[in-house]
């Protein structure tokens, strides 16, 4: 079925509005405080299905559960290990999933086949409105078409969406611009699947055996296993060919000048407007990891806008926040890397 989608505001009225639609088992694009998602009732398996044919997502791909309320965890929850439990105080309400054994209650569909299940409290407080309201757990993947890059703004899932779903809650910019940090525990450690705005470094401060996945930073086999089912997939794509260019700023500059000049439709990512030489059509990110991470997806969308033919970017380093920036962009590339 065809929607005419609406766009509402963040007002009550509309967060009222948008709980209907839910509790009648559609499907919502809702602002977070990482990306936008497309949220439906956790425990509805037909709506958690019209998720899955609107974003055109494989059926093996889990996921994640979005709680209003710490008491929500049991609903949800069949075990939570104490490692669990001090995260959650430290970084929730925020953009921190925990991968935990599921409850009968959460169809296998939601969890991608799986007995676990991701669950994350946002701290946008109109997805939590939205969540009180529906009085019922939000099952909610990025609201981008699979594949895409994730939207950070409601126009971009007006854009993916339109027709695909009943409506969308505009409540501004994200202000992460990466999804959340995926996180699953073992014995007393806990590990990294997804790297986000919680770091590494952040989370040892709460447990102090911290891990890392090698899907985070390697490309996985096709017949891997992959501990986080969204790593295998090709992700945050645009249109055009992307490759990651490590180097110095001094050595991007150079080799950009080359290749700009023997390739026409080529756009620069940089992280400051020095990065790119004369006459080369640049978008910059920013300096800093948080800034890069906000607004790494949206310079993407925008080089499909511009319809270029070649996005050569600087890879950030992969220290901090810098290792979701990393992350996402090393998959946008396909793993193609140039190192200088
Ligand atoms: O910030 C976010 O997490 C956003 C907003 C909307 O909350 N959501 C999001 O969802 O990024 P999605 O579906 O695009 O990505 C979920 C990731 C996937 O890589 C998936 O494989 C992983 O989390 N995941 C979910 N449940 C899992 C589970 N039970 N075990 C392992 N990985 C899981
Ligand atoms: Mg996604």
């Amino acid at each position: 079925m065809a929607y005419d989608t609406k766009l509402l505001d963040d007002s009550p009225e509309s967060i009222e509005y948008a709980s209907k639609l839910i509790n009648a088992g559609e499907v919502v694009g809702i602002p977070t405080e990482t990306v936008y998602g497309l949220a439906a009732d956790a425990f509805n398996e037909g709506a958690v299905r019209r998720i899955f044919e609107a974003k055109e997502r494989p059926a093996d791909n889990p996921l994640i559960v979005h709680i209003s309320e710490l008491s929500m965890i049991s609903e949800t929850a069949s075990e939570i290990p104490a490692a669990a439990i001090s995260c959650a105080k430290a970084f929730w309400p925020g953009p921190l999933t925990l991968v935990l054994p599921k409850t009968p209650d959460i169809p296998l569909v939601t969890s991608g086949g799986l007995d676990t299940v991701g669950i994350r409290m946002p701290s946008h407080p109109a997805a939590r409105a939205l969540i009180d309201a529906a009085g019922v757990p939000l099952a909610a993947p990025s609201a981008n078409l699979s594949g895409r890059p994730s939207p950070t703004t409601a126009a971009h899932v007006l854009h993916d969406m339109k027709g695909r779903i009943p409506a969308i809650i505009d409540g501004g910019a994200c202000e992460a611009g990466v999804e959340s940090t995926v996180v699953c525990f073992e014995q007393n450690a806990v590990k990294i699947l997804r790297p986000g705005r919680i770091t590494a470094e952040m989370l040892s401060q709460v447990v102090p055996d911290v891990r890392i996945d090698k899907g985070v930073l390697h490309a996985l086999d096709e017949n891997a296993r992959a501990a986080s089912p969204g790593m295998k997939y090709k992700h945050y794509s645009p249109a055009a060919e992307v490759y990651a260019v490590s180097g110095t700023a001094k050595q991007f500059s150079k080799f950009a000048e080359e290749f700009a000049a023997k390739n026409p439709g080529t756009l620069l990512l940089v992280f400051s407007p020095t990065d790119a030489p004369p006459r080369t059509e640049y978008i910059a990110i920013g300096q800093d990891p948080a800034e890069q991470a906000k607004n790494l997806f949206s310079a993407l969308r925008k080089a499909d806008e511009l319809n270029v033919k070649t996005i050569l970017a600087r890879c950030p380093k992969t220290e901090g926040v810098g290792l979701a920036v990393y992350n996402r962009l090393i998959r946008a590339a396909g793993f193609k890397e140039i190192k200088l």
